[in-house]
């Protein structure tokens, strides 16, 4: 793919090249020392703010044994007790926040897939702070102020499509907000406005791209540049094919509406290798899942944050279930990266004793000929026995009767790849569900 862009960038230099430093924050040059010592101030007074405002932290924090003023370092965090959405869930709606109502100027939500939603409030400061992080997540993904962006998260109690929308008008780009859905307009629009930028979840992506193509329009002649991904996981693979289909790069965004919203972590483009979690804001750990303890940097478990400047609702070593690892920092030395997050513990499928994740059957998919990325999984019980159906699309270019060849290919690359027998199908072109915002890729249908 050429980085060549199709229009120059306002402030000029091409488009897939480095932040030039003018346009870097105050804390993008921090060193790694000058980091230390601001996480460790933050994390006292967050603590301190914590503990004197919130009962949960309260009394989490005393049954621990623990208080502010034992957090003199960063590494001391691991004494504290973890946050979960349970925490979230039981003082719902507003039992976590800690600044009173009147402090508070906005309300976020997430729906979560069962029970109560989880509820986030944000002061002014911190809906400034959430603009300027995704302002800076914005330009290390190569925008520039004058930059056009279309933005197709979906606006609302999700943090995707407010949380861009600020950080895009941060960055000085024009904003185009178009929410999620009615895909046809979007692609009417795209082709009317001439954005340089889209920020969007993958998934929907992908509808894009097909209705850019049913309509007859080469998505590799569109005015997009840069897409911002994120909100789901997705593999090298999916990049890969969308770089390729709509001649842009494909940079990862991610965040979670308890620790903010988008803009926690961002790839930067020149280097596409993981995403620099911005530290002056959040201090991430990882841990073993099962045993809870603090893991050196490189090994894999999950990622625990903890905020370093939020009001409203400063949250402690927040268990987010996503998978990674924390690697050091390359295009902004000061800040470390995760690895690409592609899985949650909680999307694990143990399928007969072997743990299965939907990104590992994502990237046999995409590499098959013949098939689009369109997938789902099914799984149901046959007897005692579960049992994983993968639905695939066939590529409208792909003859019949190459489908049962595409269908083998890919049973024999998940058996070789991760160790069990799936059954696949290989369904006509467009019959899949599509994707509006978050795609859910898995149906258990084994309770039922
Ligand atoms: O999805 C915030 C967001 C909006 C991030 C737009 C990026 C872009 P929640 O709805 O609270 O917030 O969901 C958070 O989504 O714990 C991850 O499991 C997943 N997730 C978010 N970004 C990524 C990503 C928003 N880049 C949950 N890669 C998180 C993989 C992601 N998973």
């Amino acid at each position: 793919m050429s980085i060549e862009p199709k229009t120059r960038s306002v402030t000029g230099g091409r488009l897939g090249e480095p932040c030039p430093p003018d346009l870097l924050d105050g804390a993008e040059n921090l060193t790694r020392d000058e980091l230390h010592d601001l996480q460790s101030r933050r994390l006292r007074s967050t603590l301190r703010h914590a503990y004197d405002n919130v009962e949960l932290y309260r009394r989490k924090f005393d049954a621990a044994g623990v208080g502010p003023a034992d957090c003199r370092t960063p590494a001391d965090l691991a004494r504290f007790p973890f946050t979960t959405k349970a925490d979230l869930r039981d003082t719902y709606p507003f039992g976590m926040f800690a600044v009173p109502m009147s402090e508070v100027r906005r309300i976020h939500a997430s729906s979560g897939t069962t029970g109560r939603p989880t509820v986030v409030g944000y002061t002014e400061n911190d809906i400034s702070t959430w603009a300027d992080l995704v302002a800076r997540s914005i330009r290390a993904a190569g925008g520039r102020p004058g930059h056009k962006v279309h933005i197709s998260y979906g606006y609302g109690l999700f943090t995707g499509g407010l949380g861009a929308h600020y950080g895009a008008e941060r960055a000085g780009c024009t904003v185009i907000p178009a929410s999620g859905g009615m895909t046809a307009r979007q692609v009417q629009i795209i082709q009317d406005f001439r954005p340089e930028i889209i920020m969007v979840t993958p998934s929907y992506m992908l509808t894009l791209l097909d209705e850019f193509e049913r309509q007859g329009v080469d998505p590799r002649s569109t005015s997009l540049r840069i897409g911002v991904f994120g909100a789901e996981p997705w593999t090298e693979e999916m990049r890969r094919e969308i770089e390729e289909r709509m001649d842009i790069h494909a940079v990862d965004i991610y965040g979670l509406s308890e620790v903010m919203g988008p803009g926690v972590a961002q790839e930067c483009v020149e280097t596409k290798d993981g995403l620099h979690v911005w530290e002056d804001h959040f201090r991430p750990e990882v841990v073993d899942p099962v045993t809870d303890e603090v893991l050196p940097d490189g090994e894999p478990g999950e990622l625990v944050l903890t905020s370093l400047t939020k009001e409203a609702l400063p949250i402690i070593r927040y268990r987010t279930r996503d998978l990674t690892r924390l690697l050091p920092g390359t295009a902004r030395p000061a800040f470390r990266r995760v690895e690409k997050i592609t899985g949650r513990c909680d999307d694990m499928i143990i399928l007969r004793g072997v743990n299965v994740f939907p990104s590992q059957i994502e990237e046999i998919v995409l590499r098959t000929p013949g098939v689009a990325p369109h997938f789902q999984i099914r799984l149901t019980r046959r007897g005692r026995m579960d049992h994983m159906t993968v639905r695939v699309e066939a590529r409208p270019d792909c003859p019949r009767e190459r489908r049962e060849a595409a269908a083998k290919l890919i049973a024999k690359g998940v058996k070789d790849g991760v160790g069990v027998t799936v059954e696949v199908t290989v369904v006509d072109p467009d019959t899949l569900e599509r994707s509006l915002g978050k795609l859910r890729r898995v149906k258990d249908l084994r309770e039922a």
